[in-house]
C-alpha cells in the first residue's frame, strides 16, 4: 500500500495545533492559521418532526473537493452525501426516489424497523422508481446512519456519496443539559477518508489489496469537506461522529490531553458521561462525545492509525495502539472558539438518563460466527483473492442463513481472522459481554449495533423486530469491500 503524506505529515500537526495551525501534507489547502481555514459546514438538516414525512432523492452530482477538478459524485438531495435527517418517535412516511441509472436502496442503519422497511439488498429501487416505506419509529434517542445497500455495489456507491447521518430525538436534551443547537454547539461529523488523483478527482480503483484490507484513503473528509475547521462557542460542545468510511478504523483523541466525554453509543445515551483518552470508531459505528472548550483554547481532533493497516499477518496485530498513534496519527478536525457564538452549555452534564444493557437474564441459542478471509496468510499477495465469507460461506441472496425467534435474546460469539472486522447486525441492538476474553472497552459498554471484532467478541443480542424470508435482515462486516465480497449473512425474525 502506498504511504501518503496525509498520514506521514501528521505528527507535526499535533504539535503545531493550538499555536497556529499548519496543514503540512501536500493535499488540501495550505493555511497557516486556524481562523484562516475554511469553515466546516453541516449537512443540511432535514427535520421530519413537524411533517412526519421524509423525502429523499438519489441524484447524480459533481463535486469539487480540493479546488481543482470536479469529481462525478452521487448524493441524496444534493451532489455528495445527504442531509442529516431528524426524526422522533411516531409515524414517518418516507419517499425515496432514484434518479440514478442503476439500482440503489436506503438502509436505515440503526433504526429498529421491520425487514420490509429496512432498505437492505432485497429492497432495491430501480432507476426512475420510488420506494415508500410507511415507518413507525419507536426507539431511544440516538445518532444513526443511512446508506445504499445493494449487494456488490454498496462500497462503490457509498464511496461516491450515497450516505448520511440520522438523529432520533425526544426533544429533551435541555433537561439532560446537553448541547442541541444544530451546527453551533451540536455538530454532526461524517468521517470519511478518500483518495484523490493529481487532478484532485476522487478515485476508487480497487486493487486486490484494497479488497483484502478494505479501501482506505489518503485524505480526510468531514461532511465531504477537506481541510476545514469547525467554529464553536466557548463552552461544552457535542460531537456526533458517524464513521462513514468504507474501511478506516479511527482512534479519535483530542490534542493536549483533553478528554473526550462519551455520552452515547450506537443505541443511545449512557447513564453518565465517560471520559476517554481514545475513542475507537470503526465503519458503521456512531458515538457522541462532549468536548469542553470553556477555557477558550482551540482543540484539534486527531486520529491514530488504522490497526488494520499493514495488519495482514502478525506484524500489525502486535503493535500497540500508542505506537500507532505516535507514528501514524493525523488531523481529523480542528475546533476553534468563535467568541461571537454565545455558549449555552458550560458544564458537563451528570445524568444523561440512559441505561447500560443487561441482557444476561434468559439467553436462548448460542451461535458462532467466524469472519473468514480466504485460506490463511499464505495466500495473501499471491494473486489469490476472495474467500471473504462467514462460517466458510460467502453471502448468497437466495440463502437464509438463520431463523431467529422474535423476542429472543441470543448469544452470538464472533471471531475475526487476520484483521479486525466491524460486525453489524440489522434490526437489533446488542450488549457486548466480552472482548478478547476481557470486559468490553468503555466505548462498547452501551447499546450497540456495530462492534469492532479483533479476536473474539461475545454479544447478547435482543431480537424484537420481524423480518421475513422476502426481506430478511443482514449481519455483516461493515468494511464495505468485505461486505460486498461476501462477508455477510441474512436472517429472518418471526
Ligand atoms: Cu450500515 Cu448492513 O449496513
Ligand atoms: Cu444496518
Ligand atoms: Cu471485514
Amino acid at each position: 500500500m502506498r504511504r501518503r503524506n496525509f498520514l506521514a505529515g501528521a505528527g507535526t500537526l499535533a504539535v503545531a495545533a493550538g499555536v497556529g495551525y499548519a496543514w503540512s501534507g501536500d493535499r488540501g489547502p495550505k493555511i497557516n492559521e486556524i481562523s484562516g481555514m475554511p469553515r466546516l459546514t453541516m449537512p443540511p438538516l432535514l427535520d421530519t418532526i413537524e411533517t412526519g414525512k421524509l423525502e429523499l432523492v438519489a441524484l447524480p452530482g459533481r463535486t469539487d473537493f480540493l479546488g481543482k477538478e470536479v469529481t462525478p459524485t452521487i448524493g441524496f438531495n444534493q451532489p455528495y452525501l445527504g442531509p442529516t435527517i431528524r426524526m422522533r418517535n411516531g409515524p414517518l412516511a418516507a419517499n425515496v426516489r432514484n434518479e440514478l441509472d442503476w439500482q440503489v436502496s436506503v438502509h436505515w442503519h440503526g433504526l429498529m424497523v421491520p425487514g420490509e422497511h429496512d432498505g437492505g439488498p432485497h429492497l432495491p429501487i430501480s432507476p426512475g422508481k420510488q420506494w415508500q416505506p410507511d415507518m413507525e419509529i419507536r426507539q431511544a434517542p440516538a445518532t444513526a446512519f443511512y446508506h445504499t445497500h445493494i449487494h456488490e455495489r454498496t462500497a462503490v456507491d457509498v464511496y461516491a456519496g450515497l450516505a448520511g447521518a440520522l438523529q432520533i430525538t425526544d426533544g429533551r436534551d435541555d433537561e439532560r443539559g446537553l448541547p442541541s443547537n444544530y451546527g453551533v454547539d451540536d455538530l454532526t461529523l461524517v468521517l470519511q477518508d478518500r483518495r484523490f488523483d493529481s487532478q484532485g478527482r476522487m478515485t476508487y480503483d480497487l486493487s486486490m489489496m484494497d479488497v483484502m484490507h478494505g479501501f482506505t484513503g489518503d485524505t480526510m473528509l468531514v461532511n465531504g469537506q477537506v481541510g476545514a475547521a469547525a467554529a464553536v462557542p466557548k463552552g461544552v460542545v457535542r460531537l456526533r461522529f458517524v464513521n462513514g468510511s468504507n474501511a478506516r478504523i479511527y482512534s479519535l483523541f483530542a490534542d493536549a490531553g483533553r478528554p473526550l466525554h462519551l455520552i452515547a453509543t450506537d443505541g443511545g445515551f449512557l447513564p453518565a458521561p465517560v471520559a476517554l483518552e481514545i475513542l475507537r470508531l470503526a465503519p458503521g459505528e456512531r458515538a457522541e462525545v462532549l468536548v469542553d472548550l470553556s477555557d477558550g483554547r482551540p482543540v484539534t481532533l486527531m486520529s491514530g492509525g488504522d490497526p488494520n493497516e499493514g495488519a495482514i499477518g502478525m506484524v500489525g496485530r502486535v503493535r500497540g495502539i500508542i505506537d500507532q498513534i505516535m507514528d501514524r496519527s493525523f488531523v481529523v478536525l480542528p475546533l476553534a472558539v468563535d467568541d461571537r457564538l454565545s455558549p449555552r452549555i458550560t458544564e458537563m452534564p451528570r445524568d444523561l438518563g440512559g441505561k447500560l444493557p443487561k441482557l444476561n437474564g434468559s439467553v436462548g441459542n448460542t451461535r458462532r460466527f467466524s469472519l473468514d478471509m480466504g485460506m490463511g496468510g499464505g495466500m495473501m499477495g499471491t494473486g489469490m483473492m476472495g474467500g471473504l465469507a462467514i462460517n466458510g460461506r460467502a453471502f448468497d441472496m437466495q440463502r437464509i442463513d438463520l431463523e431467529v425467534r422474535r423476542g429472543a435474546v441470543e448469544r452470538w460469539i464472533v471471531g475475526s481472522s487476520m484483521l479486525a472486522h466491524p460486525f453489524h447486525i440489522h434490526g437489533a441492538v446488542f450488549q457486548v459481554v466480552r472482548e478478547n476474553g476481557r470486559d468490553p472497552r468503555p466505548e462498547n459498554r452501551g447499546w450497540k449495533d456495530t462492534v469492532l471484532v479483533e479476536n473474539e467478541t461475545e454479544l447478547l443480542v435482543r431480537f424484537n423486530h420481524t423480518a421475513s424470508r422476502e426481506t430478511p435482515y443482514m449481519y455483516h462486516c461493515h468494511i464495505l469491500e468485505h461486505e460486498d465480497g461476501g462477508m455477510m449473512g441474512q436472517f429472518t425474525v418471526g
